[in-house]
This record gives structure tokens, sequence and C-alpha cells, in this order.
């Protein structure tokens, strides 16, 4: 299975919100035709009624996937509207946090192929990063589908069990709001060092996309990255000290908060 078949079967997305609706448009820019698009959603924005897609015009017989984009506590309601499609033919992808695969089983039958993934917000401008993961009946052909409809907002990578999902909400679903609070807390700084807090939420901004983007650019590791703008007894020495201080630093505190992220993503799902 791949686009062609999408194209030619159908996808059906079950709720287009901010997710559903920013994998839609990185869908349709990569040549999907919008009539190829069953979307199942209440309250459609305007940008999703001017896209050309079927909505709210049920589903076709046997759509090549069905995307599940609902929050995770309306997912009893939403389910129900797609049970139909179980049984094989359809592949289902859900990016819901919090809704295991055997739950998705439970609704669509164990033989169908299911994709649990789980994206992050920056998935809004192109840059996400989703992490997935099949079930028994989902085949490397299943989840390489999975990976190019979610490749549309970003970055992907594959697990090689559920459980480790938890890790994954807790490092990068959760992350983006680690690195927003990252910048607050050094534009804050800088005001405390005497700049105003236009040019320290400036500097800090910047500084934190610059350097994330020269992470992941280039070939060397961050740890010498770091390195490398560190000179002895200079400045920058002088700050990772105390950040990384091994009982007050960044590694004792976002394993912490990596910790509890990852604990309550295993509370939320056996609720
Ligand atoms: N946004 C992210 O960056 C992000 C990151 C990781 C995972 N996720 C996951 O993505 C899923 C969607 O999140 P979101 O941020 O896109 O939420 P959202 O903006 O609230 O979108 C959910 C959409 O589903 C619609 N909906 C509600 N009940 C429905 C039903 N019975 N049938 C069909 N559609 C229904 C909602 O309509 P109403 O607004 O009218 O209720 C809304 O348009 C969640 O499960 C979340 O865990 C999102």
């Amino acid at each position: 299975m791949d686009m062609n078949d999408v194209a030619d079967r159908g996808l059906v997305l079950l709720g287009c919100g901010k997710m559903g609706s920013a994998l839609l448009d990185g869908w349709l820019k990569s040549g999907l035709p919008a009539g190829s698009v069953w979307i199942l959603d209440p309250n459609p924005s305007d940008w999703v009624r001017a896209t050309g897609c079927h909505i709210n015009d049920g589903t076709p017989e046997a759509p090549a996937v069905a995307l599940v984009a609902v929050k995770p506590q309306m997912m009893g309601d939403a389910l129900p509207a797609m049970a139909a499609l179980g049984g094989g033919k359809t592949l289902f992808v859900s990016v819901a946090a919090g809704t295991s695969l055997a739950r998705f089983e439970a609704a669509f039958g164990a033989d169908s192929p299911i994709v649990r993934t789980m994206p992050n917000t920056p998935a809004a401008i192109g840059r996400g990063i989703s992490a997935l993961v099949g079930n028994t009946a989902a085949t490397d052909d299943h989840l390489s589908l999975a990976e190019t409809l979610m490749n549309a907002v970003g970055q992907t990578v594959r697990l090689d069990d559920e459980a480790q999902i938890d890790a994954v909400t807790g490092v990068s679903g959760s992350g983006p709001a680690y690195v927003f609070h990252l910048i607050e807390t050094l534009a804050a700084a800088g005001v405390e060092q005497g700049l105003s807090e236009d040019v320290a939420m400036r500097l800090a901004k910047a500084t934190v996309g610059g350097a994330g983007q020269l992470a992941e650019d280039s070939d060397e590791d961050p740890a010498q990255l770091r390195r490398n703008v560190t000179s002895p007894n200079g400045t920058t020495q002088a700050a990772l000290e105390v950040l990384m201080d091994a009982e007050t630093g960044f590694p004792k505190l976002l394993s912490r908060a990596v910790t509890a992220a990852a604990d309550r993503g295993r509370e939320l799902s056996r609720d």
C-alpha cells in the first residue's frame, strides 16, 4: 500500500482540529487529491471547508487508511463511526495520546492493521517528530505507509514496543513545552542581567531555535558542539558548571521531568 492506493481508495480523517489539519495540509501539498479525503468532524474550520475534501459525507466502503485525530476523551463517542472499516482492508493510524493499540483492537478487531503514533506540536510548522508502533496485524508495508503519512508534518522514528510510547511522550511529546519554558526562563535571566524584556526574549528564542537547528544539521553530536564552544575558564564553562552539576543541574532535573511525564502517560492510558 502506498500513497497511490490512498488516492485511489480514499482516506478517512476522524477529527480535523489542529493535528488533523496540519496533516491534511501536508498531504494536500504533497499531491493527494482533496476528493480522496473523507473528513468526519462536527465543526470543521473554514480552512477545512475550503479544501474541497468530502466533509461529514460518510466514508468510502474500504478506504486505504482511516486516521484518528480526535482528543483521547472523545474516543468513545468517535470510534463507532469507523467500526465498519475493521477487518483488514483499511489501515488505522492514530495520533491520539494515551489510547492503546488494545483499545483500538477492541473497537476495530485484532485482524485490523493499526499503527499508533505519538507526534508533537512542531508538526504545526512541518517540524514535528512522530514515533510509530504497530499491532501484530500491521506489516512493514503498513508501517511504511503510516510513516509516509506522518512525514507530512515532520520526521518519524519506529519503536520496537508500545511500552516505549510513554518514554516518547516524556521526551518529544511533552518536550516542546520544556523548551518553551527554557526560553521563558533564559529570557527572564537576561532581564535580571540588565536587558530589556523584548531584547532578552529575542535573544532567547533565536538562541534556542538556532542551536536546535545546528544540533540537528551538524555532523557533530551535541556533546561535541558543546565542547566546541566551551573554552577553559571562559564564560560558557562558568554557566555549564551550574547546569551540569550532578545534583542540582540539568541531568537530574530533566530525568525527573521526563520520568514525571512518562509516569503520567502510563497512568492516563490505564484510565
Ligand atoms: N496538537 C498536537 O500538537 C498534538 C500532539 C500530539 C498528539 N496529539 C493528539 O492529536 C489528537 C487531536 O489533538 P488536536 O490538538 O488536533 O485536538 P483538536 O484541535 O481539539 O482536534 C480534535 C478535533 O476532533 C473533533 N471531534 C470531536 N469529537 C469528534 C467526533 N465524535 N467525531 C469526529 N470528530 C470529533 C473536534 O471537534 P470540536 O472542536 O468541535 O470538539 C476537533 O475538531 C489528540 O488525540 C492528541 O492527543 C496532538
